[in-house]
Parts: C-alpha cells; structure tokens; sequence
C-alpha cells in the first residue's frame, strides 16, 4: 500500500533516529518529511591517540539523497537527533540539523542533504547583535533593512530584488558586525564563509565549496550568504598568477553570482578592506557598493558611550574629549585598545573605577593606530 504524500505514518516515538527495526511500535504519528539536513559528526569515540577523523564529501547529492533515505526509511527525525550510517561507515554518525517539518519521518518523499561544513559555522551567528548596536553607518543600514524587508518578503520585490551588497573600508570600521546584525535580525538562514575557509587544500575544492554554499543557500531560501575577506577569493585576475589556486575560485564565484537571479531569495554580502584587490568583473555584480569610513566625532563619542555603558566597572571620564583626541581611531580601536586596555589597567591597579587619568594613560601609549594601506 502507497501512502500519499505528506500522509501522516505511525511511528514509535523515537530515541537518537531509531534505525534499528526493534524500536518500531505503533502508536504515534508523525508527518512525511520533506527534507531532512543532516551533518557528519563521526564514530561515538575513537581510541585514544588515533587521528581525528575528517568529514564527508558528496560528489553526487542524488545518489547521497537516495542512499540515506534508503537506510533511514521510517526513522523519526528531529534538529539534534543521531542517525547512524549501516552500510559504508558502520557506526558512522550523522546528526539532524533541520529537518521540514521539525518533527517527522523519513520516506519515499524525504530529501535528505548533507550539510557543508560551512554551514555548521552558520549557527554560529551571535544572536543578539541589532542594526541599532552599529553606530553610524546610516545609509548602509537603510539599505540592510530593505534587505531584511525582501528577505521576509522576497515576491514583493520580483525582479527588482537586491542582489549582492558589498562592504569595504579600513579594518574595524564595523563592516562584520553589521553583516552579522543582519544575520540576527532576519528571520532567514544565513550562510557565513571566510575566504579562508572557501579556499580548499587540493585543486578543485576552492569551487567546489564555492558552488555547494550556494546551492545550500539557494535550497534554504530566503537566505543570505555572507563572504567575509572577499579579496581573498575574488582577487583580481593580474594577481592571480601569485596565488593560482584562487583563480578556479574566482571563477566559480562570478557563475554563482550570476545564477543568484532576481527569484532565488538568496542575498549575498561581501566584505573586504581591499576593494582594489578585487577582480572587477565580480565588484560589477555587486549592486550595492558601501564604504565604512573611519568613524566622525560624533560617531566616535557614540561608540564610546556604548561600550562604556557595557563596562563592568564604571568610567569617570569626559568622552566627549577622548572623542576629540581620537581621529583616525575605528571603532574597534576604541572599544579594544582604548575601553578595553582602560579596564585592564584599572582592574591591575586595584581601582573599581576607570579614571580619566587611566584613560589618557593608555592613549599616551598609543602611538598611532595601526592602519595598513592597500594600493596597487
Ligand atoms: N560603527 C561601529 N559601531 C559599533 N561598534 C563598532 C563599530 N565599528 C567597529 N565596532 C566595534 O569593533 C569591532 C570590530 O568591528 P568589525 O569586526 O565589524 O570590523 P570590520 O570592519 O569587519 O574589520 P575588518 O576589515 O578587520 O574585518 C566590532 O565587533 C565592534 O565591537
Ligand atoms: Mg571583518
């Protein structure tokens, strides 16, 4: 008997996937899932002093899709649960990171994805960060909060949907803290990959890992794939004879970016603090170019006044006037090398209050900030 699809099945309720055929009682139901993710984890222990073991890699998603939804037929899934593989990699386990609907059950209609290693740093995202905690920057926070109106919305927009946003400016100008703002505020997946992480040890992963965080990302839609570092991997083609293994990158990169069409739902942001670095061919898909400047006074007395607030022992200084005194300071300055070394002096000197004295200390022994220059 053929149920249909979408059809509750009677399952037992469950521990860890319940592969084993012994666990099956009637009794509960559960609805067929659609899909299933699922990320490699490994053996329950391995002996002490053997290597750890390396992830999964799946050249054919079809085959995969089929080979799992085979052996986990009729098993009841759940965000969190084990299921373990029976046939290759006895014992190997896989653990389910999403499953539609969150509770279900595997059958003939379950597609059953691997998720990229990417994706696990995906879920890292810090939770609380709100448009609101970047100071200044307003124009581009106008634009990230269309971006979050399409995301929640993608049919309003049809073909006039933003497509690719791209960061640039100095280091810690608060270009990854407000592609991470958004990130918390939507409501939508998030891809987040470091150029260094898309970059691949053998000829060929670069691309490879390129193609499989967008079709993750595309399959998750609405979503956004955030490319922090991007002049690592989308550098321009007169520098890719130094660095030859970015150049297969590059061009899976300018594929995926056209394929990211108006009805994907897939935002892409990219940031970099070396816009001239990048290959001109991938800026032009960028339809929206920001740059984060280094921060006004009154950008600098905002940021100040934030982080003090979240100081663990409070500050007597006049900030107005460390505002005044710290052009061409980040933000990332101020918070880390002026707020932060503040505190750390203080909380050495035994005192339980950051004087001005403390403050104007620390930026004596500041001599000028870092700030590296990129010209080409
Ligand atoms: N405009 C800002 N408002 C609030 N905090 C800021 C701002 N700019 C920088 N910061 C602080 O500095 C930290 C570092 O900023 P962020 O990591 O976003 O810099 P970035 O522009 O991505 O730098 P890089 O180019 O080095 O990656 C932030 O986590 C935040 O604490
Ligand atoms: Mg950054």
């Amino acid at each position: 008997m053929t149920k249909p699809k979408d059809a509750p099945v009677e399952v037992p309720p469950a521990s860890r996937g319940s592969t084993k055929k012994t666990s099956r009682r009637r009794g509960l139901e559960f609805p067929s899932a659609r899909q299933v993710v699922v990320r490699d984890v490994g053996y329950p222990f391995r002996l002490r002093g053997d290597p750890k073991q390396m992830g999964l890699e799946v050249d054919n998603e079809d085959l995969f899709a089929d080979y799992a939804r085979e052996q986990w037929m009729g098993s009841v899934v759940r965000p969190g649960l084990y299921l373990f593989d029976r046939y290759i990699i006895p014992d190997f386990a896989f653990q389910v990171v999403d499953a539609e609907p969150q509770e279900s059950i595997i059958t003939k209609a379950t597609r059953i994805i691997l998720a990229s290693p990417l994706e696990a740093g995906a879920a890292n995202i810090p939770s609380k960060i709100a448009l609101e905690d970047v100071v200044g920057h307003e124009s581009v926070k106008k634009k990230c909060r269309l971006v979050l109106e399409y995301l929640a919305e993608p049919s309003k927009f049809g073909e006039w949907a933003p497509r690719a946003i791209l960061f640039h400016g100095p280091p810690g100008t608060g270009k990854t803290l407000t592609a991470q703002a958004v990130a918390s505020e939507a409501n939508a997946q998030i891809f987040l990959a470091k150029a260094s992480d898309l970059i691949g040890v053998h000829v060929g992963d670069g691309g490879r890992r390129i193609n499989a965080l967008f079709e993750n990302a595309r399959l998750r839609a609405p979503s956004i794939v955030f490319i922090d570092e991007l002049d690592a991997i989308g550098l321009a083609r007169s520098f890719q004879s130094i660095r030859g293994d970015v150049s297969e990158v590059v061009t899976s990169l300018l594929g995926e970016l056209d394929r990211t069409s108006e009805e994907s739902g897939v935002v892409v942001v990219g940031a970099t603090n070396a816009l001239a670095l990048i290959d001109p061919a991938i800026r032009n898909r960028f339809d929206s170019v920001f740059e984060f400047g280094l921060p006004s006074i009154e950008e600098r007395l905002g940021i100040l006044e934030m982080y003090s607030r979240r100081l663990p022992i409070p500050i007597e200084a006049d900030l107005k006037s460390i505002a005044a005194i710290t052009e061409g300071f980040s933000g990332r300055d101020l918070r880390d090398r002026v707020l932060k070394e503040s505190l750390h002096e203080a909380i050495c000197s035994g005192e339980s209050l950051i004087t001005e004295d403390t403050v104007r200390r620390v930026l004596a022994s500041i001599k000028t900030p870092r700030r590296p220059e990129y010209s080409i």
